[in-house]
């Protein structure tokens, strides 16, 4: 909890080590309440650091310090000092010996960060800083030391992991048992990690492009051993694809996967022991949605990634986080495009960004990919570093193309295997292995806030010259007021009037990168006849907003013909966005609502057209969501965008209904639940018809959900069915669903998640207090991140009409569970406040009551760092 105010860390800043560790020696003797540490570190001056010899720092958070020596001498005050963050000790040698003991207290550890128990069972979570909740240590990513690892342990925790490989097991004189582990590979304290339980394992194994046979298991509480094989497969899927697509392998003989259910996080990359959220890696047909089942192949990719991009190449510092998430997030983005439908992955991934990464980058937390400070690091893990990072590697592959592309990956996986590096090292082996120059380019990872391209055309007849005038600006964000341009790469196409694509260049190509480096720019494209429709920002080939000032002709102009499908979907969200925009108007005027024929025209359009993929169908159909029209707006109306909103939807589904009612007949089907590309894309559109023809509320449609939800087979039409009966179906028959589905899944914790998730997304008046009492309900608990998530995270994240209540009700609710949620775990606190701290973006009243419930936050004193530097900056 926080003394002072706490302090800023800048990167300009950095210095390098004073000491390095070349080998740590772990023996942990595991007990609930008091787990003894002993510590063995070879230490050694820095030679880049100079000759002196300065005390030895070593970070340490809630550590009882029992003893410390030096090669073998046992020290005593003031030889060394104990401080509120760790241990200082005078030094004389320039290489010794430390040995260190202390004690923990696994069980009361509630911030699920360094050594702690979930379901008696012993976890760690080591990044950021958590290692020095576990010892003191030098804990900073650029100190890398070979690890071995000793856990003793009562035998009623069978299993016991660690990091690499076991060297020795056995049994003590007391009947306790224990086992050694090794790594063989360097690494930061931040990838370390310790299991110990009562576990079960799946095993496969995974034979290596050069032939060497590795070990895969995947370990869980015996409930759930029937939940591990669609990670199996995902992982082995993975560990193909890197080595076909990044020609890397994997270095050590045993990969291990480890469930848990109390996780701040969604997976995490320790050197070969990953440690999961259950949510993440857990699935079978009965209980887990599709979205579970591609979630899951995604981040079970992702942290495997990790062992090339952040592992075997690691970060200097944590300004440096988006140099392993943001390149391992392109990495697992691309692997799911290449094994399912790589359209709708792009325009989920673009959805996303574009409503939560804008925000934060229009918000008081905007930082630029590759922060310049901070407080509290947990705070950025943001979708800054993660999914804009990814978007500045994804520009970095469309500038240099897939084989550019690979030639710089290898050469910076080559230079720098094994060492702690920069954004910059990665830039520069993109050069080097290309001969290009990046210096402009570099401003993305210094960059904060999202740039504007203001475009407009012209056609000179006369010539047949058509030309494309662009410019490019990025609005102040706190630190930043002026800026520079960037290096920007935008594909573009230009469709003739029958829809067709046109030839843009000599070499017959339709399509175009146009590289965008000053503030104004004009580019030429010759030999047309007539004028053409410009398809721009194809694939979201940059994170910026264009603006176009596209009719609603040409839109639906698009929709139907355009050759790039992420831009079909696109024009579909502006001409969305319009209409919603005039429905808030008149409804702020006072004036009758009514939805424009064309818009139903090009909805029907596209729900009858048989040679889209479903899943794209889905994605048209669903219309924005609240938050990203709240997003685009100069000034967020909440009232008037639920209205709206609410008026399309259903209008949408009345004068479907036929339309929608026959589509979902022909898609219900059935067959064998089984998570693939095309069927999920066929539950994803009978699902979205579903969901609209219950929003008329019609007797034959409430018939219709009633009875997919009694007859469903997967989770997916199961959770589509209750989730359609809570918003739409009559309170008794709503409730009545409710109940049955607990009784029936109540033993099945992700399950038990999503109930709770879908009930407090409802967007029924009287939502709040239903999730008051679900709160007091057994299947919540306080202490477990998942299910805080899914209740009062969903409502203040996905509810956004019960959230924004006009009496303040949702925010105020907010910030009392910040500030109870503060006590036992700040990076949960500290994420929940979020969607409070965007006050200044909405209309007076909602603006008032939103800052004042972070003033109360503010007010209730004690915070930690994590929330007191998220509320403050919001607060400036
Ligand atoms: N390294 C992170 C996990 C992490 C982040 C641990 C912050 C501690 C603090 C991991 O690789 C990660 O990025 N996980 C993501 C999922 C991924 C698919 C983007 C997560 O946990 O949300
Ligand atoms: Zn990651």
């Amino acid at each position: 909890m926080q003394d002072a105010q706490p302090k800023t860390i800048y990167l300009k800043d950095y210095q390098v080590p004073d000491y390095l560790v070349d080998n740590t020696d772990l023996h942990f003797e595991l007990e609930p309440k008091a787990t003894l540490v002993k510590s063995q570190l070879k230490i050694r001056r820095n030679p880049e650091a100079g000759k002196d010899l300065p005390p030895l720092l070593l970070d340490g958070i809630d550590l009882e310090l029992l003893s410390v020596a030096i090669d073998g001498s046992i020290l005593s005050q003031p030889t060394y000092q104990v401080t509120p963050q760790g241990l200082s000790i005078s030094v004389e040698k320039p290489e010794f010996l430390l040995e260190i003991h202390n004690r923990i207290n696994p069980e009361d550890n509630t911030s699920l960060e360094g050594l702690y128990l979930s379901n008696d069972m012993y976890c760690t979570q080591c990044e950021a800083e958590g290692f020095r909740k576990i010892t003191f240590y030098p804990d900073r990513p650029d100190v890398m030391s070979k690890f071995t690892t000793t856990i003793v342990s009562p035998k009623d925790h069978p299993v016991l992991l660690s990091n690499g490989n076991q060297i020795d097991s056995g049994y003590c004189e007391d009947g306790r048992h224990f086992a050694t582990w090794e790594d063989p590979f360097v690494k930061p304290a931040y990838l370390f990690a310790l299991v110990a339980g009562d576990l079960q394992h799946v095993e496969d194994t995974f034979t290596t492009g050069s032939g060497r046979e590795v070990k895969l298991q995947i370990f869980t509480e015996p409930k759930n051993i029937g939940k591990c094989d669609h990670a199996m497969r995902s992982l082995k899927k993975a560990m193909r694809w890197d080595e076909e697509m990044y020609g890397r392998e994997y270095d050590l003989d045993i990969f291990m996967v480890v469930a848990v259910d109390h996780f701040n996080m969604g997976a995490m990359e320790n050197k070969g022991l990953n440690i999961f959220n259950s949510a993440c890696v857990l699935a079978s047909p009965e209980t887990a949605t599709d979205s579970a089942f591609q979630r899951i192949e995604s981040i079970v990719g992702h942290e495997y990634f990790h062992n090339w991009s952040g592992n075997r190449v690691t970060c200097r510092d944590w300004f440096q986080l988006s140099l392993k998430e943001g390149f391992t997030v392109f990495r697992d983005a691309e692997f799911s495009a290449d094994m399912n439908s790589r359209a709708v992955k792009r325009i989920e991934d673009v959805s996303l960004l574009r409503t939560n990464q804008f925000a934060e980058d229009a918000g008081p937390m905007a930082h630029p990919v590759r922060p310049d400070s901070y407080m509290e690091i947990s705070n950025f893990y943001t979708l800054t570093v993660y999914e804009k990072g990814a978007e500045v590697v994804r520009m970095l592959h469309t500038l240099l193309g897939p084989e550019g592309f690979r030639k710089g990956s290898d050469l910076y996986f080559e230079r720098h295997d094994g060492c702690a590096v920069t954004c910059d090292d990665f830039i520069v082996a993109m050069e080097d292995a290309n001969q290009i120059n990046l210096t402009q380019f570099r401003h993305w990872y210094s960059q904060a806030g999202t740039p504007v391209l203001d475009v407009t055309d012209d056609f000179d007849q006369a010539k047949g010259v058509y030309s494309l005038k662009i410019s490019q600006s990025c609005p102040s964000t706190t630190d930043q007021k002026d800026k520079l341009p960037l290096h920007i790469p935008v594909k573009i196409g230009l469709l003739d009037q029958s829809g067709n694509d046109c030839v843009l260049n000599s070499k017959g190509n339709t399509e175009e990168v146009l590289e965008i480096t000053k503030s104004d720019q004009v580019f030429e494209f010759s030999g047309f006849q007539e004028k053409p429709l410009p398809s721009l920002l194809r694939d979201f080939s940059a994170p910026v907003r264009v603006r176009y000032p596209y009719t609603e002709k040409q839109l639906i102009f698009l929709m139907r013909h355009d050759s790039d499908t992420f831009n079909r979907w696109d024009a579909s969200q502006r001409l969305a966005f319009l209409a919603l925009s005039k429905l808030q108007k008149d409804y702020r005027n006072g004036r009758a609502l009514q939805l424009q024929p064309e818009l139903v025209e090009a909805y029907r359009d596209v729900l009858s057209n048989t040679a889209l993929d479903p899943a794209l169908v889905a994605e048209i159909l669903r219309l924005p969501s609240e938050q990203s029209i709240a997003e685009m707006s100069d000034l967020i109306d909440a009232e008037a965008i639920v209205v709206a909103r609410e008026f399309a939807y259903k209008s949408l589904a009345e004068a479907l209904f036929p339309e929608l009612w026959a589509k979902y007949s022909e898609l219900n089907a059935q067959k064998p639940y089984d998570p693939n590309a095309k069927d999920i894309a066929e539950r994803s559109l009978k699902n979205t018809c579903l969901t609209y023809l219950a929003a008329t509320e019609k007797f034959e449609a409430l018939e219709l959900v009633q009875k997919q939800f009694e007859a469903a087979e997967n989770m997916t039409d199961s959770a589509a069915s209750l989730s359609a009966l809570i918003n739409y179906g009559d309170m008794q028959k709503s409730d009545s669903a409710i109940q049955d589905f607990y009784q029936h899944w109540k033993g099945d914790t992700q399950v038990v998640e999503l109930w709770l998730g879908l009930q407090s997304s409802s967007a029924r008046n009287g939502t709040l207090n239903k999730i008051k009492d679900l709160m007091g309900h057994p299947a919540f608990e306080v202490r477990n991140p998942n299910k805080v998530r899914a209740v009062i995270g969903g409502f203040a994240n996905r509810n956004f009409k019960q959230f924004h209540k006009e009496d303040g009700s949702g925010f105020r609710f907010v910030a009392e569970q910040v500030i109870l949620l503060d006590k036992l775990n700040p990076q949960i606190a500290a994420r929940l406040v979020v969607p409070i701290t965007r006050w200044k973006k909405y209309s007076k009243n909602l603006s008032e009551k939103m800052k004042a419930a972070l003033q109360h936050v503010l007010d209730a004193g004690e915070l930690s760092p994590d929330v007191f530097e998220v509320v403050s900056k919001s607060l400036k």
